[in-house]
């Protein structure tokens, strides 16, 4: 049976490669994607989770509104990134169809409570404000989620948006501490895997030839995207940060990691959204995530291709 998830999202060229890779992968079932400000703010990541869902003919796929702003903090955004539509390099149409009235916590509380046995995967690709939310708001949930498997962080890594601090977890610390603090089995794919994640140029051909619709939007949005971490990191291509989440729930064997706690800074100026793993045991705290360190980089690569393709 395919395995339920929710995607939490701020499209985004790499959340936007996440949610086509889930959509293309009968192994999972997407029962909704609830967006979050981050990349860009409300509604244009809604607008573009409602335009990727167009572009693949699923808009069968509901979508809901979540947060427009960080639980306590102003909201920062990653245009100098992504692009001011943040989906930047995809000439896709203005959406057609509304996301749905319901609000996207209330969706993720609704779903969880209605789980069977099996609960449902949470999978946050962009700031952890929606599902802290959730978790505050109805901690009946807590049982219900299988697994939150989430994109977020950097220990040996480093940060992305100040020396220590990774994107995500830097807009929302509060909601990230929460979230690590919650019980719910976490499994962390941090900048110290998906800068691994790489499309290199000749990935990025093997997407141009696939020649649909669909892969001309890929390529044309990693195209876009890869620039600010080529001249960034000095690296050979852009990392594919979100879809490693998508990748390890179709095939976890592309990963390898390690068991260890996992806490949040939020207090210090100077630090505050740092991850801090103890990966050495020093603590003997109990470890709450399981932290990705490894990825067989090509077997990654082959599967989005692929599936890409497929769509
Ligand atoms: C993360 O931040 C965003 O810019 C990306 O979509 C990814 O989720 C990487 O730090
Ligand atoms: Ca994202």
């Amino acid at each position: 049976m395919a395995r339920p998830i929710i995607i939490d999202t701020d499209p985004g060229q790499d959340d936007a490669v996440a949610i086509l890779l889930a959509l293309a992968s009968p192994e999972l079932d997407v029962l909704g994607i609830t967006t979050v400000a981050g990349n860009v703010p409300q509604p244009l990541v809604t607008t573009n989770a409602l335009r990727l869902c167009e572009l693949v003919g699923r808009t069968d796929v509901p979508v809901f509104i979540g947060a427009h702003q960080p639980l306590v903090r102003e909201l920062f955004t990653a245009e100098y990134v992504h692009g001011p539509t943040g989906i930047d390099g995809a000439d896709l149409p203005d959406p057609v169809t509304t996301a749905q009235p319901k609000h996207a916590v209330d969706f993720i509380i609704d779903t969880c409570l209605a789980a069977g046995t099996d609960g449902v995967t949470l999978c946050p690709v962009g700031p952890l404000t929606n599902i802290a939310s959730a978790i505050a708001r109805e901690p009946m949930i807590i049982p219900k989620i299988r697994e939150i498997a989430l994109m977020g962080g950097g220990f040996f890594a480093g940060g992305n948006t100040t020396p220590v601090a990774e994107f995500n977890i830097y807009v929302d610390p509060d909601a990230a501490s929460l979230v690590f603090n919650s019980g719910v089995p976490i499994t962390m794919f941090s900048l110290d895997v998906t800068h691994k994640a790489l499309v290199l140029p000749e990935d990025l051909d093997r997407i141009r030839a696939i020649d649909t619709p669909v892969g001309e939007a890929v390529a044309g949005m990693l195209g876009y995207y890869e620039r600010h971490d080529v001249e960034k990191y000095g690296i050979a291509g852009a990392p594919l940060h979100d879809p490693c989440v998508i990748a390890y729930l179709i095939d976890p064997d592309l990963f390898t990691g390690k068991a260890c706690r996992v806490d949040v800074e939020t207090e210090s100026e100077l630090t505050v959204g740092q991850t801090i793993v103890d990966w050495w045991g020093v603590t003997g705290a109990e470890p709450n995530t399981m932290v990705m360190s490894e990825i067989d980089r090509s077997g990654f690569i082959d599967l989005v291709v692929e599936r890409i393709a497929e769509l």
